[in-house]
């Protein structure tokens, strides 16, 4: 039988990667792993592991339909944080539409966001959660055979990364943000595991193929839950709050970042029906998600 072909965009990153992952332990999908550089070492491992790469770049529309041409499906992620990122993000997202339509794919599935901008009717500014829900409409009218809305928590593993509780010199840990520990609650889930949503529901399009939104939440916890769970395992881990003021001289993007905090201490996440998003992906995926207990007590084990 010949395998359908799935394109995935972002394949060498973190939610691209878990598609792949997911798709590659089933026999019916040939995976298609859209890079820029087909030479790079992500991609060549990709290649190695048994998927096509095809070359093409959100930045050069005409290099998408190429890449997507003969695809049954697509996953499609765009980095709004990548540096060389000339259009921005909503851009991106409705020329991929575009290329898709063109290209025939029958299953679009868009990892999106909520818009929280409209929702907080405009006092939590946080862009790159707008402009990708920005594009939602782009998918709904494109007319694909199928559409399915993917929404990624806040991942395990930013804990490792951009969110890594900072050590101090007496052998403690430090968590400093300007949010209620008590009152800021979000989902969180290891990345890698998004990949299983989108094989469920590029195998049951009859229950997600209508414009669902499945997020993926395996824990959704307030901060102060995180260093209780930490903690138990043997960190030292505390919480700072911090002002406003202190908080944005951290990074460029903090303001950014406070504003989206700010959104999860008076609203869900994922947005007035985010539960029933988090539902609906439990439910086609039978064989759940890795808990944060379980996943943190593998990969941040106390030094
Ligand atoms: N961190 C979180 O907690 C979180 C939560 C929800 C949503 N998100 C969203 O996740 C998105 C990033 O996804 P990720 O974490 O999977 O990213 P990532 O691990 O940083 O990887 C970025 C991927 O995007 C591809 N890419 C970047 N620019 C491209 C372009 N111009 N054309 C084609 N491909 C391009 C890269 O492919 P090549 O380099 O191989 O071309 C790479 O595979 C962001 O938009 C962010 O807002 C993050």
């Amino acid at each position: 039988m010949t395998k359908r072909v799935i394109s995935v965009l972002g394949a060498t990153g973190a939610q691209g990667g878990g598609v792949v992952r997911a798709l590659l332990k089933q026999d019916d999908w040939q995976v298609r792993a859209v890079t820029r550089n087909a030479g790079s070492k992500a991609a060549l491992k990709l290649a190695e592991l048994g998927c096509d790469v095809a070359e093409a770049d959100l930045n050069a529309p005409a290099t998408l339909f190429e890449a997507l041409q003969g695809s049954y499906g697509l996953f499609a992620v765009t980095n709004f944080w990548d540096r060389a990122t000339r259009m921005g993000e909503f851009e991106q997202g409705r020329n991929l539409v575009r290329a898709a339509k063109e290209a025939d794919i029958e299953h679009f599935i868009w990892s999106t966001l909520p818009d929280y901008q409209a929702l907080s009717g405009g006092k939590c500014t946080v862009p790159h959660f707008t402009s990708k829900a920005r594009v939602d409409n782009e998918v709904k009218t494109a007319g694909f055979r199928h559409h399915t809305f993917v929404e990624a928590p806040f991942y395990f593993q930013n804990f490792l990364t951009i969110h890594a509780p900072r050590k101090t010199p007496d052998g403690r840990e430090l968590w400093r943000y300007p949010a209620d520990k008590d009152k800021c609650r979000f989902p969180c889930g290891d990345i890698n595991e998004l990949g299983k949503i989108v094989a469920a529901a590029l195998n049951q399009p009859e229950k997600s193929g209508d414009g669902q939104h499945l997020a993926l939440a395996s824990d959704y916890v307030y901060w102060q839950d995180l260093v209780d769970i930490l903690n138990a395992q043997g960190h030292r881990l505390e919480y700072e709050r911090v002002s406003a003021e202190v908080y944005d001289s951290f990074f460029s993007s903090a303001k950014e970042f406070r504003n989206m905090m700010s959104f999860w201490e008076e609203n869900h996440y994922f947005g007035p029906r985010g539960d029933e998003k988090i539902a609906l992906a439990n439910a086609l995926v039978a064989e759940g998600f890795t808990r944060f207990e379980d996943w943190a007590s593998l990969h941040m084990r106390p030094s």
